[in-house]
């Protein structure tokens, strides 16, 4: 066999931000890094995710301290199947910085890049006074409604949502779209504001939107307004404002109830949504969907919904009750997921359910027949096709591709946004919501892009919200 530890030398220019550092491991079968994935010590980004490799392997991305290298080369020196591998790391001084000052606050409607002359470059990172200005720009440069949610987040802030296309009736709003659930994720509500503010513009003066190779006519443009869009551009505002002044790769929000210091503080609020939240419950004992330790990444809360900003996001699918398809915008691993995330999916026993008390203890394994997920054949192939829609826009807009899968991929999730809202039609008896995730960005798991990166990601996602809403909107909105 090859030499068992290959940590690469990290070259000119590589700088490590907060004491994290990107790596890869490599196996050859996905089951390998079982017990890895179980290990709630370790940061795998939003879920952990196994890709093949050319060389017919598999790799898993992680972000490590030095300490947990350095455990894993103890440990994988005994395990010759099993390698880790540093990735690659940006400057410091080239990741897209964040906006000081407010480029919004005299009511400048934010400028997306679709009116854009091609290589427009937009310099900074929206911070958070920033995000609410921009929403409030455009409500009132474009004449679309805000709507405060009911709760307050931890560290006191307030909510607001645009909703836009439909009028002021809420029974005609469809789609909904939301950003910054995980706070180092940078960029999310920009794409977000930006694909909004150019529809609104192209609206009004008739235009069309060019996003690298893909145009989108004013009669699409319309057609997506039409379908009435609700947008929650910043979900974790306490979290997005502490990761912007600490760099510190920040992902969960900022509640001190079950931590006061370091990593022990805040909730992963995707894995706080009432959808087989208590997992050590519904799950085998050797799934790992969430963590019950306030110091993981993945730390689930003190109950379903516990947190305000999961509150307040579930209080949107009550304000417009004909939401029929929901978005949430993540990075960064270039996939567009589709439900179920708890379990590979199966389209014939319609007892086997994530209400199913007889299955408690059995779901999340991939790969077994104890248990998996059921969806109707019809709703499979509908969240299937629009992801897929998605993915290939985004990938002709010329810049990177995009993979459209199950959510589940190879490893279970408890909690998330994406399940909880295709749920609510099984468990609450409300409409039926296509539940997605986008994981904008490059596949390397990069959240602090740098500034080529950044625009990059806003045409990439504005072309993947529109051939998400179109293909949405052919599927059918009511
Ligand atoms: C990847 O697979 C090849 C065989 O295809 C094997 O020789 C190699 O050692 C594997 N690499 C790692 C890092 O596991
Ligand atoms: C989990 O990983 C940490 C390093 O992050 C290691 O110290 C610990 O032993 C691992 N736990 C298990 C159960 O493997
Ligand atoms: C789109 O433009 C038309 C024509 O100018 C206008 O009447 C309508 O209000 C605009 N729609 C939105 C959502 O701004
Ligand atoms: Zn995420």
């Amino acid at each position: 066999m090859k030499s068992l530890l290959l940590l690469q030398s990290l070259g000119f220019g590589a700088t490590v931000v907060a004491n994290l550092s990107p790596v890869q491991f490599k196996a050859p079968t996905p089951s390998h890094f079982a017990e890895l994935v179980a290990n709630d010590t370790i940061d795998f980004g939003c879920r952990p995710i196994a890709r093949p490799t050319s060389d017919d392997n598999f790799s898993l991305h992680a972000l490590l301290t030095e300490s947990q290298i350095t455990h894993f080369e103890r440990e994988y020196a005994l395990h010759p199947s099993i390698s880790i591998f540093r990735e690659k790391v940006k400057r410091q001084s080239t990741r897209t910085p964040i906006g000081t000052g407010n480029r919004f606050s005299s009511g400048t409607v934010p400028k997306g890049l679709g009116q854009q002359p091609a290589g427009t470059s937009i310099p900074s990172i929206m911070n958070v006074n920033e995000i609410n200005s921009a929403i409030q720009a455009i409500a009132r440069t474009y004449g679309a409604s805000t709507l405060t949610l009911p709760y307050r987040t931890f560290n006191g802030a307030t909510q607001t949502i645009l909703y836009v296309g439909a009028g002021t009736d809420k029974t005609r709003y469809h789609l909904y779209l939301s950003a910054a659930m995980h706070a180092r994720e940078r960029g999310g509500p920009d794409n977000l504001l930006y694909w909004l503010s150019d529809l609104l513009a192209a609206n009004k003066t008739g235009t069309s939107l060019t996003y690298g190779a893909k145009t989108y006519t004013i009669a699409q443009i319309r057609s997506v307004l039409s379908a009435g869009i609700v947008a929650f551009p910043l979900v974790n505002p306490d979290g997005v404002a502490h990761d912007q002044s600490t760099n510190s790769l920040w992902r969960k929000n900022r509640n001190t109830r079950s931590g006061t210091s370091g990593s022990s503080i805040g909730v992963d609020l995707n894995r706080n949504f009432d959808f087989l939240w208590n997992f050590k419950k519904h799950f085998s004992a050797s799934a790992s969907p969430a963590s019950t330790s306030p110091s993981s990444e993945t730390f689930y809360g003190t109950g379903p919904a516990s947190e305000a900003e999961t509150k307040n996001h579930v209080s949107v699918y009550d304000s417009f009750p004909k939401i029929r398809w929901f978005m949430d915008i993540h990075s960064a691993a270039a996939d567009v997921l589709y439900s179920w995330g708890d379990d590979e999916n199966q389209g014939t026993s319609s007892s086997m359910n994530f209400l199913n008390a007889a299955y408690d203890g059995r779901r999340g394994i991939v790969g077994d027949t104890a248990y998996k997920e059921y969806i109707p054949s019809a709703d499979a192939t509908n969240s299937r096709n629009v992801a897929t829609k998605m993915a290939a826009g985004m990938r002709a807009v010329g810049g990177r591709s995009y993979t459209p899968m199950q959510s589940v991929g190879l490893y279970a999730t408890s909690g998330a946004s994406d399940d909880y809202a295709f749920s609510r039609y099984w468990a609450l008896g409300k409409n039926k919501v296509y539940g997605a995730t986008l994981e904008f960005g490059k596949a390397s798991g990069n959240f602090y892009p740098t500034v080529t990166e950044f625009n990059q990601n806003i045409l990439d996602t504005s072309a993947g919200f529109m051939e998400w809403a179109l293909a949405a909107i052919a599927v059918g909105l009511e």
